[in-house]
């Protein structure tokens, strides 16, 4: 079990966390059913955050998890969409898993661009620089990420050229739409992007059914891709599903909702070095 209650503000086109509460794991060993381990607040992933920073840890290694296997083995050049939290740990995961040599980056704020180079500069062997457009995060790019908080496209399929691959975090629920929260369902790219799309990918196609999250839902309602056409993380993992065929298609990963697997697998992880150092409470 995975527990966690997050508060957010919806402001200028962007949504921002007004509160995240310590999450809670709870894990149990499947073979003999005995409690194993209850860990609260977040595993401390990323050293170049500070402890209020975390939550959400997951979420970069869920995305790169997808992007591992869709992304062409030799992408040397980053596009990062976003300086917050989760772009910061997305720079680095994309880094590890990637050949990465240089990095070009964008938010809105020119002061949040800088602040960005000046503080992730030293985390990753490329060399980051801030760009001022959105379409020079994507040209020439081999990888894309979009790691903002923004509610409207920051992406156009019209940037994109054979053979990159587009990962993509933003996701809300059709609640947030009905409480009147955002105007229309949360986007981080438009409808181009799906359909210059070869190969889509998403963490879970029933959580973007179930809270009709605008990045797959309206372009399927568009007409422009259908839900058989889309194969979830799992069966991409398990080779169940198709991933990218050469190294001239386009392929998205639509990275929309942190997996329970994924969780326990840290805290599987987390028990083994806490046993091995001899850390924690037993109960
Ligand atoms: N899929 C998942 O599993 C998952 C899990 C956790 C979080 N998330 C998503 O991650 C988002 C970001 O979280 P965070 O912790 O990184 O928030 P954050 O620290 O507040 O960062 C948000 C970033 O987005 C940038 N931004 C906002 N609008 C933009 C735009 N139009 N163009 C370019 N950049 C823009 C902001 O910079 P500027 O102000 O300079 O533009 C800021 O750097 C959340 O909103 C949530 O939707 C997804």
């Amino acid at each position: 079990m995975f527990i966690h209650v997050e508060r957010f503000s919806f402001k200028g086109g962007a949504q921002q966390y007004t509160g995240a509460g310590k999450r809670v794991y709870v894990a149990y060993n499947t073979e003999t059913a005995a409690l194993k381990i209850i860990i609260v607040g977040s595993l401390p992933l990323f050293d170049f955050d500070p402890p209020e920073d975390w939550y959400g840890t997951e979420t970069a290694i869920t995305s790169a998890v997808g992007t591992d296997i869709l992304a062409r083995k030799d992408a040397k050049v980053l596009g990062l969409f976003g300086t917050g939290r989760q772009a910061r740990r997305h720079l680095v995961a994309m880094c590890r898993i990637r050949p990465i040599e240089s990095v070009r980056v964008f938010s809105r704020s020119a002061e949040n661009r800088a602040a960005f180079v000046e503080r992730m500069g030293s985390h990753v062997s490329a060399k980051v620089e801030a760009v001022d457009s959105g379409e020079a995060v994507v040209r020439g790019a081999d990888l894309i990420c979009c790691a903002t908080g923004t509610n409207f496209p920051v992406l156009m399929g019209e940037w994109l050229s054979p053979g990159q691959h587009v990962t993509s975090i933003v996701a809300s629920n059709k609640g947030v739409v009905e409480e009147g929260s955002v105007t229309r369902p949360r986007r981080e790219f438009d409808d181009e992007v799906i359909a210059r799309a070869d190969r889509v990918i998403a963490t879970s196609k029933d959580q973007a059914i179930q809270d009709e999250q605008g990045d797959l839902f309206e372009p399927v309602a568009n007409g422009i891709i259908s839900w058989d056409e889309i194969s979830d993380l799992g069966e991409l993992v398990a080779g169940k599903a198709t991933g990218r065929k050469n190294d001239d298609e386009i392929t998205v990963f639509k990275q929309n909702s942190d997996q329970g697997v994924g969780f326990m697998a840290l805290a599987a992880l987390a028990y083994d070095k806490a046993t091995a150092a001899g850390i924690g409470i037993e109960i």
